[in-house]
């Protein structure tokens, strides 16, 4: 049976990022002495970008960076200098401001014309870096997640191909809303994790949180992600939490 999802509420966005970069640390450390390495896939969108640089902020010594892989959950269909770009927004928010070996660093190579070329690659990235058997799934150590007002997550949006895909591992799921592909991992990859961990900030969000954290069934994208042998934890402020029932306040 799957647990529930953790949720813990903070009183601030500045006591979110910190809650966030705490997680990391902890969750890195334990990986590195159980496993030798960390294996985390960042997430894009906007929110993330203060624990980013939170995480930039703590002394070097604080991270084992040189046995940190950093992937990411989703990339959109743009070169890595696009504002769109989440590497770009990852990058220059951490990567390029810790000491993270390059060789570290798998970036989805979205700058490709053909979206379905760059997912295949980038599949083939993590059978390569995990070792993966043929039906096998990666376990991330961490993955990191975001909601969009309407559910969505990573790059899987509601009513998109992407959700009924059970093997693949990183597809190019075409995304109606923006009328484009997205590069993003499979609900199995996200449901295969260690460690799940969404972050949510602003009022623009309390109503798909309640939805997905107090709402029957389970058809939005967001709440599609339960790993069954991972934990779940969602770290929003007191703005996204304002819709919850006291039970989760
Ligand atoms: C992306 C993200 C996406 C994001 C949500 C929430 O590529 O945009 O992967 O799933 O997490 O849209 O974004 P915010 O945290 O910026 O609201």
């Amino acid at each position: 049976m799957t647990a529930p999802p953790e949720v813990r509420i903070l009183d601030s966005l500045e006591d979110l990022f910190q809650a966030g970069a705490d997680e990391f640390v902890r969750l890195a450390k334990d990986a590195v002495r159980d496993r030798g390495k960390f294996a985390v896939a960042l997430s894009g969108g906007s929110t993330p970008r203060g624990l980013y640089q939170r995480l930039a902020s703590l002394p070097p010594a604080s991270l084992p960076w040189d046995k940190i892989a950093f992937f990411l959950g989703d990339e959109r269909h743009v070169p890595i200098d696009s504002p769109e770009s989440n590497y770009r927004m990852a990058f220059e928010a951490l990567l390029s401001k810790v000491p993270v070996p390059r060789e570290n660093i798998f970036r989805v190579r979205s700058e490709e014309q053909d979206a379905d070329a760059a997912a295949q690659a980038y599949e083939q990235t993590l059978k390569t870096f995990f070792n993966l058997k043929p039906g096998e799934f990666p376990r991330f150590d961490l993955i990191l997640l975001g909601t969009g007002p309407d559910g969505h997550t990573a790059s899987l949006f509601p009513g998109s191909k992407g959700l009924q895909e059970k093997d693949r591992l990183v597809i190019a799921n075409w995304v109606e809303k923006f009328q484009t592909d997205r590069i993003t991992f499979t609900l199995p990859v996200l449901n295969h994790a260690r460690n799940v961990i969404f972050l949510a900030s602003g009022h623009e969000k309390a109503p798909v949180l309640r939805q997905v954290l107090e709402g029957e069934g389970a058809t939005l994208p967001s709440q599609l992600v339960r790993p069954p042998d991972g934990r779940l934890l969602w770290l929003v402020d007191r703005a996204a939490a304002s819709a919850l029932t006291p039970s989760h306040s």
